[in-house]
Order: structure tokens, then sequence, then C-alpha cells
């Protein structure tokens, strides 16, 4: 069982999933071989209020928030390193990559998140005093409404390539919403551009093993609702050359043993997808031959 525990005024919903892989990285920054160093994931859990009693589906999953922690990670520090100075994260919940990513000079780093958990995040933040490593802009917005003009007034340069990231929120939205923020984020990035997206395919969904972590999340007003059969297609009809790691190879790579909800021994066809892409020409390609679909749950309550 997942219990949720804490105090009013906290992130609920969706949102309160960022709590949960908040401890995911807390709990991975103390190991001696660690993958990352996230040092305000545990404070900014316990301000949450921790999910307690996590289960094995939990657990295991808590595999996959590391290792894909640790890929996104890598792919924003190439896009520093390729000389993009705008960063965006979509969805940033907890994230605090702002504060423990080493930034070039003159890095600008917005996070856009709900406007409850935006407010919680920065009080949080300051409570600790943390202190982020680049110019951190928060943005609360609502990614199914007008987020690219709360993004532009708060300073971000469509005329400068821009490095996207939008992970672990992309299957809580429709697939129409998703289309709609993938066309905006198309819209805003120049030549150069690059994009780090997470997803799932429907037979990661219809895992039996996933069946009582779906029931949850849809029981606490988080519920999945899209999947997508063939990313690298989809971001191409947007105007993206996309590539897709399979967790097992990251984890070999990583030296880590592959997660048990991504090992095709035991999990077939089914797939989270970790895609990153870049933006050559800004032209998109002339037909989008896969494209997000629906998936349909039991509480399914669109209410945040
Ligand atoms: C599973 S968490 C992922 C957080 C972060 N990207 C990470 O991987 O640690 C999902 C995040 O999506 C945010 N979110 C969900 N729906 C949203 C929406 N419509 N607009 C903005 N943020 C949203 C939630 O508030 C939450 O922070």
């Amino acid at each position: 069982m997942t219990r949720a525990t804490g105090g009013p005024g906290l992130p609920t919903g969706v949102s309160r999933t960022a709590v949960v892989i908040a401890q995911a990285r807390e709990a991975e920054s103390a190991r001696p071989d660690r993958l990352f160093d996230d040092p305000l994931a545990g404070p900014l859990a316990d301000a949450a209020g921790r999910i307690t009693g996590i289960s094995e589906a939990g657990r295991r999953a808590g595999e996959h928030f590391v290792l894909r922690t640790r890929f996104f990670d890598d792919r924003l520090r190439e896009a520093a390193g390729a000389g993009l100075r705008q960063v965006v994260l979509l969805a940033a919940g907890l994230d605090t990559r702002a504060f423990r990513l080493e930034w070039p000079e003159g890095t600008r780093l917005f996070e856009v998140d709900l406007p409850d958990l935006i407010s919680f995040k920065e009080k949080a933040l300051a409570d600790q005093g943390a202190r982020a490593a680049c110019d951190r802009v928060a943005v609360p917005a609502d990614l199914r409404e007008d987020w690219p003009s709360a993004l532009l007034a708060a300073g971000l340069d469509p005329g400068e390539p821009i490095a996207w990231l939008i992970e672990g929120v992309l299957m809580y939205l429709t697939p129409e919403d998703g289309g709609r923020i993938l066309s905006r984020v198309s819209e805003l990035s120049p030549p150069g551009s690059r994009l780090a997206v997470e997803h799932v395919n429907r037979a990661y969904v219809e895992l039996p093993q996933l069946r009582p972590a779906m029931n949850k999340l849809a029981s606490t007003r988080a519920a999945w609702r899209s999947v997508v059969e063939d990313p690298v297609a989809w971001l191409a009809g947007y105007g993206w050359r996309a590539g897709v790691t399979h967790q097992a190879e990251l984890a070999r790579g990583l030296g880590r043993p592959v997660p048990a909800m991504a090992d095709p021994q035991a999990v077939g066809s089914a797939r989270i997808w970790l895609v990153d892409a870049r933006r050559d020409t800004g032209r998109p390609a002339p037909a989008e031959t896969s494209r997000p679909a629906r998936i349909e749950t039991p509480t399914d309550d669109r209410s945040r």
C-alpha cells in the first residue's frame, strides 16, 4: 500500500507523484556508487510529506526513476557542452537539476509546473537556503493552457536554441494535450534545439504487475491517459530527429542491474521510452505516422 503523509498546503493529485521520485533520488544519493547526488531530494520529500509503505511495484519503479534521472542528466550536460544556454524543464516537479548540476556561465533554466507545486517548492527551497548553480526561473503554469506566454514573459528567448526536458508527465495527459505541448515546444525551438522526453507504450500500461499501481494512481486523481507506440515517428512529425535508449542498455552501461519493469524477458514488448531528439532544420517531416493514443482507466477523473 502507498500512503501519503504530511500537512495541509502540500502538492496533491498528480503533483504528489513528484514526491515518490524525490524519495528515489534521495535513496540513490545515499549509495556509495550513486549515479547522481541530489542532497535536496530528502528535504523536499520531508517538506512535502513522505509517501510511506511504498509497494514492491513502487520500489521497482524507483529503479527506473534513478536510471532515467541519470539518463536525462547526461542529455542536459551534453546540451550545455554543445553550447545551449537555455534549458526548460516542463513539469519539473521536485527536480533539483538547477542546483545539483554544473552549468556553464550564462545558463538560464526555466522550471514550469502547476502553480501549487511551484509555490510549495519555492518555499521549501528557500527554507533550505538552496542556491541555484545557474539563473533559475520558476514558471507557474498549466501545460494544458497557454504556458508558452508565461515562459516568454519569464524571459525565454525563442531566437536561441533551447534544451527541453519533458520527464514523467506526458502519460498523465491526454493525447490531445500532449500533441499541443509538442506543437508549442516545436514552434518555440529554433534549429540546434534539443528535446528529451519520456513516454510509455500500451503494452507497458497493460502489464498485469502494473495494475495495482495504475488503479492507485487513478484513485489519487493521477491516472495515466496516453501512450505512444513509435516515439521516433511521432517526434519526426514535429520536425525532430529522435533516438530511443533502452533501459537494459542504459543499465548495463552504468553497471546496474536491468530494472525488472524494463527487462524484455519479464515484460516482453512493454516499454518506457527514453528519447532524445535534435532539431536540425525546424521543418517537420511530411507525415506524422504515429500519434499518442488515449488509454481509459477505471476511475478516470479529469480534475486535478
Ligand atoms: C511524476 S511528476 C514528475 C516530476 C519531474 N519531471 C520528475 O521527473 O521528477 C509529474 C509532474 O507533472 C506535473 N504536472 C502534471 N500535470 C501538469 C500540468 N497540466 N501542467 C503542469 N505540470 C503538470 C506535476 O505537478 C508533477 O510535478
